[in-house]
């Protein structure tokens, strides 16, 4: 991802029109009382509550017991020190029995006087019925820790499950920042529990290549590593010449088979992301033949370079293709995932236009111009692809020169891609940078870690990623994409991806007939108690915070402010004092005062301040 800049106040305007329509809706749907995200088809709410005193569990197919086991006693044994025991199926409180009639990751789960049945034909529905049942159980059982004085209690329920889409898709990106296995495991986890179930692992990129290649050891010794930066991402100082690339890290094969592993008993799949032509400046420090005329000296460190320096493998040349031919070789062997993502995203290709030997290809191969040259390099990767069994996904710049015979297409600069994508007979996975860019600000940006542009949980909730006019059954699904050039730590990354996450989960998981965005905020906010017991970074202040919009009304400057959900009171002042619940309420539309240079809110819920201070300096409104 690059700079892009979405329009604030369209999508202000969209987002008020969404939430009118949308609170229209819910007039027709029964409130619930449980807090359950993502929303499941079917809940019935029996009466009463099941008291969890003892786990004694059976599992019916024994080919699942061994990954159960280690769920349950991560997930419930260990918050609520109660003992795990494996019992005859007469002597079971916790049963997972296997039910052929329930299709996929389909599931029942149902709760009464006697205790927790869960019914599926797959490991993913039995997974997922644990993650159901986990989040009927108190917040306390997020905790890592044996908690004491907790009743375990679950209200008598009976549920009846399954996902809308098999994509549900969280991307994480670690070549701009270096994240540790632990800490993508722990993502992974994260994610799982919200029934996501791909996780695409963006391993490689202009400033960083983190996977272990035995054909090209540099990739890892040279090319994992950069010049350490902090500030503003896209205004650092390249590397110096005598400066040590000190920071960075790289997974070994058996890292990465860990993962997988790890992943696969959290119904996770991964799909490795190695990104050609395009951002590979990594890749050209380290192997300078496969640049087209000058390789860059160093790995990138954030610093501006587009155009300036070589970013692209070279399209013409043979080291290229035998690049290609053993990196994706090497990467179909270690990842088991049928699909395997390729890039294809914002390549430069000015290069191409002055190399000889991309100028001599496109003569050969008759190619008009430089997207048909893409076009054909990504062919001529999906053939070895195919040649190890795996699929192509590639992000929607591979439409532009004519698209692979079998490729996927990520739609990411909108819905267009996708549309044309699916029209062309390609599954296609929606992954907008309006609806799902978890690297964009999700608030009001002066009291927020500095980003590209804005984008609300709302946007995220209320979009359609089936779009009209197109087979709906090309859509595999949609998935958040976090990019991590302004995310340094893990921590931060908790915090760009919940609540936002969940709003996506829920998009990808449940009908929707069943999507309700008061609703919806309601369970959020009951989700932020249960992730301040797992120790999650989550955004805990930004869906509180003013939505302002300001214009001239004549000579005076009018100035209005929202509130992404209901009933938050926003409290001010234009005297640059701090304001609290003794300042004005916001009831009506603002005029600024003659001379006022700052204006300061504070958003309250139930007399209880939520949100941040947020200071607006007069003179530097955007007027609409
Ligand atoms: C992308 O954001 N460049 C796929
Ligand atoms: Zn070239």
């Amino acid at each position: 991802m690059k700079v892009k800049s979405l329009s604030k106040n369209a999508s202000v305007v969209s987002l008020c029109i969404c939430m009118t329509l949308l609170s229209l809706l819910s007039f027709h749907l029964e409130a619930s009382a449980h807090n359950i995200i993502p929303q499941p088809n079917k809940v019935v709410e029996t009466g009463g509550t099941y008291r969890l005193e003892r786990l004694n569990f059976f599992v019916q197919d024994s080919s699942r017991k061994a990954c159960l086991t280690e769920m349950l006693r991560l997930k419930l044994q260990t918050p609520t020190g109660l003992l795990l025991r494996e019992v005859p199926k007469e002597q079971a409180n916790l049963l997972f029995l296997t039910d052929t009639s329930l299709l996929g990751d389909a599931y029942t789960l149902q709760v009464d006087a006697n205790g927790i049945e869960v019914r599926s034909s797959s490991y993913g529905g039995q997974f997922y019925a644990l993650q159901t049942l986990l989040q009927l159980l108190p917040p306390q059982v997020k905790s890592n820790h044996k908690v004491g004085d907790v009743e375990w209690t679950i209200p008598c329920i009976k549920i009846d499950d399954a996902p809308r889409f098999g994509w549900r898709g969280v991307m994480l990106d670690v070549s701009r920042h270096w994240f540790t296995k632990d800490e993508v495991m722990r993502f992974i986890d994260e994610a799982a529990e919200y029934k996501f179930n791909i996780f695409h692992w963006h391993l490689t990129d202009d400033q960083g290549w983190r996977v272990q290649i035995d054909s090209f050891p540099l990739l890892t010794e040279k090319g994992s590593k950069r010049a350490f930066r902090v500030g503003d991402w896209w205004s650092y100082d390249s590397q110096q010449p005598g400066e040590e690339a000190t920071y960075g890290g790289y997974y070994t094969k058996n890292d990465i088979r860990e993962v997988i592993a790890y992943a696969a008993k959290r119904n996770v799949s991964i799909m490795p992301e190695v990104d050609v032509p395009g951002h590979s400046q990594a890749t050209l420090v380290c192997y300078p033949e496969l640049a087209c005329m000058n390789a860059p000296k160093y790995v990138n460190v954030g610093n501006k370079f587009y155009g300036i320096e070589e970013n692209s493998l070279c399209a013409g040349s043979p080291a290229t293709y035998d690049f290609l031919e053993k990196v994706y070789a090497e990467i179909a062997e270690l990842f088991p995932f049928d699909y395997v993502h390729v890039g294809g995203d914002e390549c430069y290709k000015g290069f191409w236009e002055k190399c000889p030997k991309c100028q001599q290809t496109m003569k050969a191969e008759k190619l008009s111009d430089v997207n048909e040259l893409q076009s054909y390099l990504i062919r001529r990767v999906e053939r070895m692809l195919h040649q190890h069994g795996k699929k192509l996904v590639g992000w929607d710049e591979i439409l532009e020169g004519g698209l692979a015979d079998d490729a996927t297409v990520m739609s990411w600069r909108g819905t267009k891609g996708g549309i044309a994508a699916a029209k062309a007979g390609h599954p296609v996975i929606m992954t907008p940078n309006t609806h799902c860019y978890l690297d964009l600000y999700q608030g009001e940006p002066s009291v927020e870690p500095n980003t590209y542009s804005m984008l609300r949980i709302s946007s995220c909730y209320n979009w359609s990623p089936v779009p009209e006019g197109i087979d709906a059954s090309l859509v595999l699904g949609i998935q958040g994409n976090l990019w991590t050039e302004s995310v340094p730590t893990f921590r931060h990354a908790e915090y760009m991806t919940w609540p936002r996450g969940w709003a996506l989960a829920e998009m990808a998981w449940s009908s929707n007939e069943n999507k309700d965005w008061m609703d919806f905020v309601r369970r959020m906010e009951c989700h932020f108690t249960r992730a301040r017991q797992a120790d999650i970074n989550y955004s805990s202040h930004s869906v509180y915070n003013p939505i302002l919009s300001a214009w001239k009304d004549g000579a005076s400057t009018r100035i209005e402010l929202k509130s992404e959900i209901p009933d938050v009171d926003f409290y001010y002042t234009f005297d640059n004092t701090n304001p609290d619940l003794h300042s004005l309420r916001y009831t009506q539309l603002l005029s600024v005062p003659k001379n006022a240079t700052r204006l300061k809110v504070r958003g309250y819920r139930n007399g209880k301040l939520v949100g941040d201070l947020v200071e607006y300096e007069i003179s530097k409104l955007k007027l609409q």
